[in-house]
């Protein structure tokens, strides 16, 4: 049993406002741990959580293993490099190998979409989705609207432009179930190439001049370039995705006085995001990361048996 409508979380598309408004309000109590001397709970005693990462990770996968040691889950994690993989062993074969050593919840990260609903058909475990390839980033997007969230006390009526590879990026496809669910009006601005041609299907206003976009604007996320879709031919040059798109101080002038800047990570500083606008005033980019682990927190608790203790203990 899941505290949640589903035992796994591989995307926000279909999370209902009510569960999101859940997650979010839990995420609040584990916050607060986060915050104490010893920020340890007994939540997950005796849970064995497989972090499954087939894809390099920096902040997501520190954060779910520490979210996991932080609710005394025991934590194994796997990374390609160093596996069987590399003798041909298959993401099936892997898992259920892994799993005969009795797991529980196995969070996943995979280049190809679906790879997270495809271990839900062959695996017994709860599963996470921490990134597939171009489909979802649904933790991304929760400690985005948290973050969100914890500054304005609201989702409903901030208007959130998201900038980047609208064709590509997992997070903004999260960011965009997420946001709409809850009531914020979302704005989608990226070259012309990088969106994609069914677009109007996220009912979102749609940019390809950036200080349109910005007028007006409460919440700004920047998505990092992916410097391989040069390669693909979809942007002629960095410099002028940085001329067109790039978020500069004299650009912050367009938004609300009250403006926050967010960046999921990595950056390419001096690309998508200028220093000064990264490290400013107006900037949660490293509060984004700390409140991903109340995030992860809160996730791995809602989805685990009702056996397990709240942020309360
Ligand atoms: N934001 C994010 O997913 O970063 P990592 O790729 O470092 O996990």
């Amino acid at each position: 049993m899941s505290r949640l409508a589903s035992r796994h979380l591989l995307g926000l598309e279909n999370v209902s406002r009510e569960d999101l408004t859940l997650i979010l309000d839990t995420t609040d109590s584990f916050r607060e741990v986060l915050d104490r001397p010893i920020k340890k709970l007994p939540t997950l005693r005796g849970v064995t959580v497989l972090n499954l990462f087939y894809e390099p990770s920096t902040r997501t996968r520190i954060s779910f293993e520490l979210a996991e040691k932080r609710l005394s889950a025991d934590t194994v994690n796997f990374t390609t490099s160093t596996s069987s993989v590399k003798k041909g062993e298959s993401l099936r074969d892997t898992v259920q190998n892994i799993e005969a050593m009795k797991i529980d919840m196995i969070v996943v990260r995979h280049s190809s979409a679906g790879a997270p609903y495809y271990l839900t058909q062959c695996t017994k475990s709860n599963v996470i989705n921490a990134g597939d390839g171009s489909h979802e980033h649904p933790t991304q997007a929760l400690l985005d609207m948290y973050t969100i969230r914890k500054k304005y006390g609201k989702l409903d009526g901030l208007r959130v432009v998201l900038i980047g590879d609208i064709k590509h990026s997992r997070v903004i496809r999260s960011n965009i179930w997420g946001l709409k669910t809850m009531g914020a009006s979302v704005a989608l601005c990226g070259p012309s190439t990088l969106i994609p041609s069914d677009v109007e299907k996220f009912g979102c206003d749609v940019y390809t001049n950036l200080d349109e976009a910005l007028e007006g604007a409460d919440v700004v996320n920047i998505m990092r370039l992916q410097l391989e879709r040069q390669q693909a031919g979809l942007f002629p040059s960095q410099r002028e995705y940085t001329n067109l798109f790039g978020m500069t101080r004299e650009r912050l002038q367009r938004l609300n006085d009250n403006y926050t800047i967010m960046h999921p990570g990595p950056m390419n500083r001096g690309v998508e995001i200028s220093s000064e606008v990264a490290d400013g005033d107006h900037s949660v980019i490293l509060p984004q990361v700390t409140n991903g682990q109340a995030v992860r927190m809160a996730v791995l608790y809602l989805l685990s048996g009702p056996e397990a203790e709240g942020p309360e203990a």
